[in-house]
Formats: C-alpha cells, structure tokens, sequence
C-alpha cells in the first residue's frame, strides 16, 4: 500500500516507517526538518530511511497549504499518519504560536487536502497528555478531557476538527494517544537523552515532583508496530485509542533502572511539580487490544536495555550534538 507519513523525520515517525516498509509497503515520508531539536539528528534519521528503495522522502511545511497540495496531488496514498506536530510541554508556555500554527493549521490543511480523496485511512497521533490529572485509573478513551497545557488543548483541538472535518466522509479516522513514548532515537527534550546529556556534560539533572510523577512508558518499537497493525482493521465507528503499555511508574524508578544498567550517575536535583505536568499517567490499553492483536508490550526493563545499548553504540559512532 502507499502510505504517507508526516513527520518522518521525527522520533516516532522515523519508527513508524521503518515499520511499515519492513511490511513491504511504499512510503512517502514528509517533514519540514524543523531546529525544534537538532536538524542534524533529523537528517541522520532521515537519511537511514533514504537508504530502503520503497522510502522517499518530501522536504515540506505543512503550513503551506499551496504547495502541499501541489505536491501531495503528484502521489496517490491510500492512508495517511499524520504524526508531525509541536510536541513539548513547557515550550507550549513559552511559544504557543508554535502549537497554533504547527498543531492546528497544519491539521486544518491536511483535512482540506483529503477530505475530497479517494484515502481509506487518515491516522492522528493526538497524545494522553489531552487528559489531564485524572483521579480513577487507568484512564478510559471515554474519560472527560482537561488539558492541562497549551501543547495538549492543541491536540484536543486537532481530534474535534478530524471528527468534525471528516464526518459523512468514507475515510477510516482513527485518534491515538500515546502514552510517553520511549526507546531508540528518542527525541533529546524528553527523560531518556536528556538523563544522558546531563550525565555527558557532567551537569545536574532537575527531577520535579521529587522524582514521584508517575509515567506510563511505552516502547517506541511497540507503537510502530500497533500504528501499522491497524492498517489491517476494517472500518469501524471506534476512533480513539490509548496506545499505552499500562504499566506505569515513578520517574525515580524508572532512572534507578537505567542507573542499574549503566555505571555512571549523575546529581539530582529535586525540585516541585511544574504547572501544565499531569502528576499521574496510567492509560488503559483494554480498547486497544480487543482491536488489534497486539499483547506483547516490551516490558520497561527491556526498553531501557535496548535504548541503552542504542545510545552506546550511537554516541561512540556519531558526532551529532543532540
Ligand atoms: N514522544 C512521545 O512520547 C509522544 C507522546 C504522545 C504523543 N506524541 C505525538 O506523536 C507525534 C510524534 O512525536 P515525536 O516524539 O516523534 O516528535 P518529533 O518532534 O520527534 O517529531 C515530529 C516531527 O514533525 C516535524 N514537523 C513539525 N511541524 C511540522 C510542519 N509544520 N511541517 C512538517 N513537519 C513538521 C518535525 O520536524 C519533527 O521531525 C507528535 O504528534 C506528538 O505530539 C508523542
């Protein structure tokens, strides 16, 4: 099948497609190679991917609605994952326009581009921060949404305008929410890469909460795989799906793991809750796997292994500075 994924060059799309070109399909990977994190990182992904004869990649904004188009009519996909975004939490206080233009009308663009098209399948990767602090666990897809920062209202946002953009129309709209997403490639302003970037520059590592928000972390390789396992579902009235492991725990244990398999420590620095952070997140995947047949989620002390053993090799063998 020829599939497009935006956001290609990021940590979740660079997964996705690997994925789905080991399943043989034809993919057009897009992304604007934006300096949110380093461009070089990006390239490095992208041009890994460069590397499969089925994978062609399209340097584009989405924000551009006319040359998207232009270039978006040249190729006939049958699904689309919609992926790329401004992700971040603390940065949405800092740069909400960001979110408005990247979240929101790139969204708003695509919908106009293929609501008159002949795709089966237009996937969303909302997120579960669109939650907020819940006090019954896990969180249900049913659960009322309170997002509790900019970056999340903008992918509250994006789900109404999908439902609302695609309604009446024959395309299979599915909403996920990721659960955070770690592993391989990780994006540098998250828990993983910053932990190591701390422990290379010999830096203190800030832990709010006191290290007791809890986390639901769910390998990136699992997300791949159940992204592109739903190409096999046939249409449903369901749209939205928690991805999640549903097995969460305390930042402060999750870095007692890493630190059990890697020697070097680093100074914590325990600090408060941050405003927008939800103190808890615990998703149920009950929906998820009576859809597809996926049971087999990467358990956490594997997931730190392997993303361990990546960041060894990756950091020995590459100059980027991310
Ligand atoms: N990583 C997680 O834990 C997590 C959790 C929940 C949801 N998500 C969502 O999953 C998706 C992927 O996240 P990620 O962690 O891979 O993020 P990422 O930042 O690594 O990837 C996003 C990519 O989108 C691209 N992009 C941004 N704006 C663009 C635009 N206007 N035009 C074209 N490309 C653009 C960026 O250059 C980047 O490569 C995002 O929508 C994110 O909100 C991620």
């Amino acid at each position: 099948m020829k599939i497009l994924v935006t956001g290609s060059a990021g940590f979740i799309g660079f997964h996705l497609c690997l994925e789905l070109l080991s399943k043989n399909h034809i993919v057009f990977g897009l992304d604007n190679l934006n300096k949110y994190y380093s461009r070089n990182y990006k390239l490095y992904r992208t041009n890994l991917l460069n590397k499969h004869k089925n994978f062609k990649f399209i340097k584009q904004d989405l924000r551009n609605i006319n040359e998207l188009k232009r270039k978006l009519n040249k190729i006939d996909v049958k699904a689309v994952y919609h992926l790329a975004s401004q992700p971040g939490i603390m940065y949405s206080f800092k740069n909400p326009n960001q979110y408005l233009s990247n979240n929101i009308l790139a969204t708003k663009n695509l919908i106009q581009i293929y609501k008159s098209t002949n795709i089966e399948k237009f996937y969303f990767s909302s997120s579960s921060s669109v939650y907020g602090n819940k006090r019954k666990f896990p969180i249900k897809e049913n659960y009322k949404l309170n997002p509790l920062n900019y970056y999340a209202e903008t992918k509250k946002k994006c789900e109404n305008l999908l439902i609302k953009g695609f309604k009446g129309n024959k395309i299979d709209l599915k909403i996920f929410r990721p659960f955070t997403v770690y592993g391989p490639f990780g994006r540098p302003d998250m828990l993983f890469l910053s932990y190591f970037n701390s422990i290379k520059r010999n830096s203190v590592f800030n832990l709010y909460n006191y290290g007791n928000y809890v986390r639901d972390f769910t390998y990136v390789k699992d997300v791949a795989n159940i992204l592109t396992l739903f190409l096999n579902v046939p249409k449903s009235k369901d749209k939205v799906f928690n991805i999640c492991s549903s097995k969460p725990i305390r930042i402060k244990k999750f870095i007692h793991l890493i630190n059990e398999n890697y020697k070097r420590k680093v100074k914590l620095n325990y600090l408060p809750t941050r405003k927008g952070e939800m103190l808890r997140t615990y998703g149920s995947n009950y929906k998820l796997k009576k859809k597809i047949k996926f049971n087999k989620f990467t358990s956490i002390k594997q997931g730190i292994k392997n993303t361990l053993k990546w960041y060894l090799k990756f950091k020995n063998k590459n100059n980027l500075n991310i």
